[in-house]
């Protein structure tokens, strides 16, 4: 059992493989946060109790009841925060009741624990729990004594990933509507803050390529994404690392938000130097308004905590991601080696172009070929027609018999789509100028000459739905790359009253999910990419409903060590689209490595390639079929990281799960005179085991791999890269 409650049904511990998470109902009956951290043996649930004393009476430290006057809102450690009755911290969750009055009172009425996970109807991402054995849920009920609203707080526990997923459902079990204008999915207080917030920020072209490290100072610190998507700039997951934490040492605690929309991290060192981390849906742009009997779930939070340094952390949302939200029908498949033709051609292509680069691809052992953007409407340049799905026949004939001339060269086929988008030149335009965001008092803001569907008026997400299925029941489509080239603005929303305006974001994105769902739904066997202008939506809510993400619209591989690496913190490389493409920045074989660690495919004209391409591209996918299980499906860690000491190397390894095999691709990014060559040490080897490295009559027991490590042979220059492959001998 993973969850235990004490005797008299107020004490909960959660235990996983590593962890221990301690909370209780406090005196004045608030659900209070006791512990989450390193395991701790032979714990039991009452044992915490003790904790409560620490909180002394301090002045300006508000109580509710006047026989507990030390039991603060204001100082305890909670699990759900309350609003305007005394604590003055961050909230997590603000309701407004019917006389307008924003008093949040969350009280503990009862928990109750159960085997799996609860039911959700709708098309919110959510962990998947394939085994209700091994997955128990602690759901505890709050309810406000002034208004009757509830507070469900659920903590679904995945042991063996050293995972909780929370999230909260608010009920209006009450008689009068109330209107909710905050509500995060979580708060996690922790009982010191000599941490240091962790995160990845980008642009486009740069997504999360700046990792950023910085103790927690006091006051508020945080980020967030008012797009309407996750966006480039910032990615909803964060880590809150000891300060001495290491890639491989030191507790570092880990969040990732299953949502695509606009959100919002807060951390706040309060001023008894403790922490609360809350994270959500952005409070800026949302309101939810609930009618009697209505309710609301925030999106889940998957936290984690591992004292195995940030590494750890990583391959805890690693196994999480892959085991319990990616589709199981992608997860552990082959993803096929594909070539885009978008880099090469971009819209500027016919039919016969098209077949050619395919044909070279088949000859090559390329295994899919991806049409890009540019098939559709009258489409030759990006001022028209999306909206317009379907075939521009002028341009490519019929895309059936392409498709099938394509299959029939022995390559699956890929088309792009653009579903969320339309142009004002669209007949889809024509028919229904109504259904993009505009507010009618106001300008309109465009982005790439294109305006954005709202996805929450339902019959946008029907025409979607029937249009596209149209296409992938006539066209025999592997796999779809959906696109988002721009943000919403004007969002309004013309079906709700002006006082529920601040729902229409948020609309959207359950929009963009009940069409990944409805297709999906339709067509089980489809393989989606998700895609935004790069990885301008690489979240784990699109994560649910596409097993890969094109993680960037800059493939140079330099840049990729800090794209795909910073990535790397919450998402597995196996669900980063990662492309050789003609950018000569960086040496052939560096652009190869570095797209190995990924889904692996090539962006260009195979037609005119350079005599060494030609060579090189059937060797490199000859090598990359015998190690892809190993990107697919092994442990991952990072040696170097290039944003680390003299910024020279980046070191990535992978190693098979049974210890028989292992990947090592290094990566030199720039010559620093004076900087002599390292020595790497792996992980996740057999100690025990002599490896083989490939290629070499090098043989070397894996603890001494482990422990002293291999010297680097041949990255002195900036573009120098190596791949070893080591394999267990017996
Ligand atoms: C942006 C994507 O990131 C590219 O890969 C490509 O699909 C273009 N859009 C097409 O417009």
């Amino acid at each position: 059992m993973s969850i235990r409650i004490s005797q008299d049904g107020k004490n909960f511990l959660i235990e996983t493989a590593n962890t221990t998470y301690a909370s209780g109902v406090s005196p004045s009956g608030y659900l209070n946060h006791y512990y989450y951290g390193k395991k701790i043996t032979g714990a039991d649930p009452a044992d915490f109790r003790h904790t409560e004393d620490e909180f002394s009476g301090i002045s300006f430290c508000p109580y509710r009841k006047l026989e507990h006057i030390t039991d603060s809102r204001n100082l305890a450690l909670q699990e759900c925060t309350t609003h305007n009755v005394g604590d003055y911290r961050i909230s997590s969750v603000i309701v407004r009741d019917a006389l307008g009055c924003d008093s949040t009172d969350p009280q503990f009425v009862s928990a109750k624990t159960f085997p799996g996970r609860y039911e959700w109807a709708g098309s919110m991402p959510r962990v998947r729990v394939n085994d209700d054995a091994s997955v128990e849920t602690l759901e505890v009920l709050l309810r406000d004594p002034a208004t009757g609203v509830e507070y469900v707080l659920d903590y679904i526990v995945f042991p063996a990933q050293d995972c909780i997923v929370r999230s909260m459902e608010i009920r209006n079990n009450t008689e009068n509507a109330v209107d909710i204008t905050r509500a995060m999915s979580f708060t996690l207080d922790i009982e010191h803050s000599d941490l240091d917030l962790i995160h990845c920020h980008g642009s486009y072209a740069r997504e999360r390529f700046g990792y950023s490290r910085a103790p927690l100072q006091p006051g508020t610190q945080g980020f967030f994404s008012t797009r309407t998507s996750s966006g480039h700039d910032q990615n909803p997951a964060f880590a809150l690392a000891e300060r001495s934490a290491t890639e491989e040492q030191g507790g570092v605690f880990g969040c990732v938000l299953l949502y695509s929309g606009s959100f919002s991290v807060e951390i706040e060192q309060e001023p008894y130097f403790r922490t609360r981390a809350t994270a959500g849906i952005h409070p800026e742009t949302f309101q939810w308004h609930l009618e009697s009997g209505e309710s609301f779930r925030t999106p889940e939070a998957i936290l984690t905590f591992s004292a195995n340094g940030i590494g750890g952390m990583s391959h805890n949302f690693h196994e999480m991601l892959r085991e319990h939200l990616i589709n199981p029908r992608w997860v552990h498949e082959k993803r096929p080696i594909l070539v885009n033709n978008w880099e090469g051609t971009g819209m500027d292509f016919n039919r016969e172009k098209l077949l050619n680069i395919a044909s070279v691809a088949a000859k090559c052992g390329v295994e899919m070929f991806v049409l890009d953007d540019g098939w559709f409407g009258h489409r030759d340049n990006d001022r028209s027609s999306l909206g317009d799905w379907f075939v521009y026949e002028e341009k490519v004939g019929s895309l059936k018999t392409l498709a099938e001339d394509i299959n029939r060269m022995g390559l699956k086929f890929g088309l792009w789509f653009e579903p969320e988008m339309i142009s004002e030149d669209s007949e889809l335009y024509k028919a229904h100028p109504e259904w993009l965001f505009s507010a009618p008092n106001r300008a309109r803001t465009y982005g790439r000459h294109q305006c954005v569907l709202n996805m929450g008026l339902p019959e946008v997400v029907d025409y979607l739905f029937d249009v596209i299925a149209k296409i992938l029941a006539d066209v025999p489509v592997y796999y779809m790359k959906w696109d988002m080239n721009r943000q919403p603005a004007e969002i309004w929303n013309p079906l709700l009253p002006a006082s529920r305006q601040k729902e229409a974001s948020h609309r959207y994105v359950l929009g963009v999910y009940e069409l990944h769902r409805r297709l999906l739904e339709r067509f089980p066997d489809l393989l989606i990419e998700g895609c935004s202008g790069g990885g301008g939506r690489f979240d784990a809510g699109i994560l649910y409903y596409a097993p890969q993400i094109w993680t960037s619209d800059n493939t140079d591989a330099f840049s990729r060590l800090y794209i795909q690496g910073g990535t790397s913190l919450v998402y597995p490389l196996s669900a980063q689209g990662a492309h050789v493409t003609a950018n000569a920045n960086a040496p052939l074989e560096a652009r190869f490595a570095a797209a190995i660690a990924g889904t692996f495919g090539y962006e260009l004209d195979l037609t005119t390639m350079s005599g060494e391409m030609r060579q090189q591209v059937p060797e490199q996918i000859r090598r990359f079929r015998a190690i892809r299980h190993l990107v697919s499906d092994g442990d991952f860690y990072r040696l170097q990281n290039v944003w680390e000491g003299d910024g020279c190397l980046n070191v990535w390894e992978f190693a098979s799960k049974d210890r028989q095999e292992a990947l090592m691709i290094s990566i030199c990014s720039k010559r620093l005179p004076g900087s002599g060559r390292r020595r790497i040490r792996l992980r996740g080897l057999d100690p025990e085991k002599q490896y083989r490295l490939e290629n070499s009559d090098f043989v070397c027991s894996g603890d001494f791999l482990m422990k002293v490590g291999i010297a680097q042979r041949n990255l002195c220059r900036a573009g120098e890269a190596e791949i070893c492959h080591f394999t267990a001998i017996g």
